[in-house]
């Protein structure tokens, strides 16, 4: 029997980095995209040749999403498994934000996304049968909010809307649709919160600390998971209890 095929957007670095390790770790067969690569990227394939598959690719171009995902379906022949991970966030009140930084936020965390998984689908679909599951990274604040990432919660805020009629639409095709919220990372993304900010998060948090990327990496190989077959339609909260 062939491993499963777990597909994911923006694996270069940070929690999309972790969920692949953890999805090669629990013995997929790993593909991702990112604009550009990383020393651990390029390492992680350099020591996994046959089972990690990786190019560079932008999330705002979906003739370069459908490409890439042809590319895999080539090269492993199928997709059982979507994790939906790449995002950019720019910060700032909506007042002072500017056009484009709301149309890259949505061209990249919707329009992107969307495809993305409509370009794995179609391939899982394929497929007669077996696990197969899409997992969509949206973010504690799509639902607790937070001063200066509107714009970015309502992307988060579409992908949970999207995850809910997305299971109805392929539960009868043995699909499963589940969407994660973490709470704060400390990723690239995160990277311009203040330490007095982090150390205000954490204290807030039933768990006292800030989340890894292993935490919800971990979660995603889980619900991803054939021991999860009957959990779909959820939004998972992977915030330490905010
Ligand atoms: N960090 C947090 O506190 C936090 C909290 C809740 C939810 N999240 C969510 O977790 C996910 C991962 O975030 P992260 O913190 O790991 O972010 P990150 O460190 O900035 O990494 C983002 C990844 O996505 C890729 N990416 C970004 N834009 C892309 C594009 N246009 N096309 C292709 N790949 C693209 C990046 O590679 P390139 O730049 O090379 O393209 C990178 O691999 C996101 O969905 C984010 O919204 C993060």
């Amino acid at each position: 029997m062939t491993s499963p095929v777990s597909v994911v957007s923006g694996g270069s670095r940070g929690l999309g980095f972790a969920i692949v390790q953890s999805l090669l770790a629990r013995g997929d067969r790993v593909a991702t995209f990112s604009r550009s690569t990383s020393p651990q990227l390029d390492a992680l394939l350099a020591a996994n040749p046959e089972c990690l598959h990786a190019a560079r690719a932008d999330a705002a171009s979906l003739l370069q999403i459908r490409e890439f995902v042809a590319g895999v379906a080539a090269r492993f022949g199928q997709i059982d498994h979507c994790v939906a991970n790449a995002a950019i966030a720019h910060e700032g009140v909506l007042a002072t934000m500017r056009d484009d930084e709301i149309e890259s936020m949505v061209a990249v965390n919707v329009t992107g996304t969307i495809v993305f998984v409509r370009e794995c689908v179609r391939q899982m679909l394929v497929a007669a049968d077996g696990d197969r599951s899409v997992t969509l990274i949206s973010s504690v604040v799509a639902s607790r909010g937070s001063p200066g990432l509107s714009v970015y919660a309502a992307t988060k805020a579409a992908l949970e809307g999207f995850c809910i009629c997305l299971a109805r639409e392929l539960g009868p095709r043995g699909i499963r649709v589940n969407a994660l919220a973490p709470g704060f990372l400390d990723t690239d993304l995160s990277a311009s919160l203040a330490m007095e900010n982090r150390e205000r998060i954490s204290r807030r948090l039933a768990m006292q600390r800030l989340g890894t990327t292993a935490d919800v990496a971990g979660v995603v190989s889980t619900v991803s998971g054939s021991g999860m077959s009957f959990v779909t339609s959820q939004v998972v909260g992977v915030d330490g209890g905010s």
